[in-house]
């Protein structure tokens, strides 16, 4: 076993005693008093979402601007859910008992069940909150476009190629969930929230290393034929993991559909300058590899915008 990939063992190694579902209270319960909240950043920070940093979003009545935050929070916890188990979960099994298991060794698969078990705990609270907020502030509910983005990648994926699509998904997801955690989490939030934020962001550090170190393990022993395919994928799924949920924006802001296309537009617009900024954890996990100095699939990724 590499030095690396020990690395990744060890931090599993006391998962009994510190991840969030063997050592954690469940504490994602709304009170009246968290539900008597009315600062609107308290529901869901601006910087996470592009949207909520439109000039004539911000100058929205405090009422309706609360609304919109609360939408977001429970429109990112929905996303949450599905991305764990239908797309990290799925990744994960593709290791333990798919086709990619020859690639990696028994104390891996066994560490990587270990994250399985995480990810449901991740789905489970998820949810919890996002049903709670829906249903205080009588929201509608939307299937988030970026998860219908990479079931579209998926299914266009070759059946022999599926692990390897699946594995690449939920390599850019691992890398990518601390930092976006990390944004949601740097202000002051609702108490719930904040527990849950503190939960996920505790055991996705280890899983971000985890799965860095899969990637590289991977790279190493794949064909060329497969890097060829994995080169071109990656910049696949990054940009689906950049999009903004335009169906989402349009629902959030209905009764005011002039603003909804100004949000949307500013949102698309934001988008290239956004996707460099989030997908800087992942870009780093690959330049641990030589794939970026084969000048073809550099390209690829230069073409998506990621490389300069
Ligand atoms: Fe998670
Ligand atoms: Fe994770």
């Amino acid at each position: 076993m590499n030095e690396a990939t020990y690395r990744s063992i060890t931090l599993f190694r006391n998962w009994d005693s510190s991840s969030a579902v063997r050592s954690r209270p469940y504490a994602y319960q709304f009170t009246h008093e968290d539900f008597a909240q009315t600062e609107p950043s308290l529901w869901f920070p601006a910087t996470l979402s592009s949207a909520l940093t439109h000039d004539s979003v911000k100058s929205l009545p405090k009422k309706e601007l609360l609304l919109v935050h609360a939408h977001h929070l429970v429109h990112f916890m929905g996303y949450t859910t599905a991305l764990e188990v239908v797309h990290v979960n799925e990744a994960v099994r593709c290791i333990v008992a798919g086709n990619l298991s020859k690639y990696f060794e028994n104390e891996e698969r066994h560490v990587a069940l270990k994250l399985y078990a995480d990810e449901a705990y991740h789905a489970l609270f998820s949810k919890d909150i996002a049903d709670q907020v829906a249903k205080h502030f009588n929201l509608m509910r939307t299937k988030p476009t970026r998860i219908e983005g990479l079931n579209f990648i998926l299914e266009q994926s070759p059946p022999d190629l599926k692990c390897l699509t699946r594995f690449c998904i939920g390599f850019v997801s691992e890398t990518l969930i601390t930092r976006e955690l990390l944004k949601l989490s740097t202000g002051a939030l609702v108490g719930p929230v904040t527990n849950l934020l503190q939960d996920h962001l505790y055991d996705e550090g280890r899983h971000a290393v985890f799965f860095s170190e899969c990637f590289s393990q991977l790279w190493r022993q794949i064909p060329k034929i497969e890097r060829d395919y994995v080169a071109k994928m990656l910049p696949k799924i990054l940009t689906a993991f950049s999009q903004p949920d335009i169906p989402f924006l349009r629902m959030v802001f209905k009764t005011r559909p002039a603003l909804g296309e100004e949000v949307s537009a500013f949102a698309l617009a934001n988008q290239a300058v956004r996707m460099v900024e989030i997908c800087k954890p992942t870009l780093r996990a690959i330049e641990r590899t030589d794939l970026l100095d084969d000048e073809s699939y550099f390209v690829h990724f230069q073409s998506a915008g990621l490389v300069a």
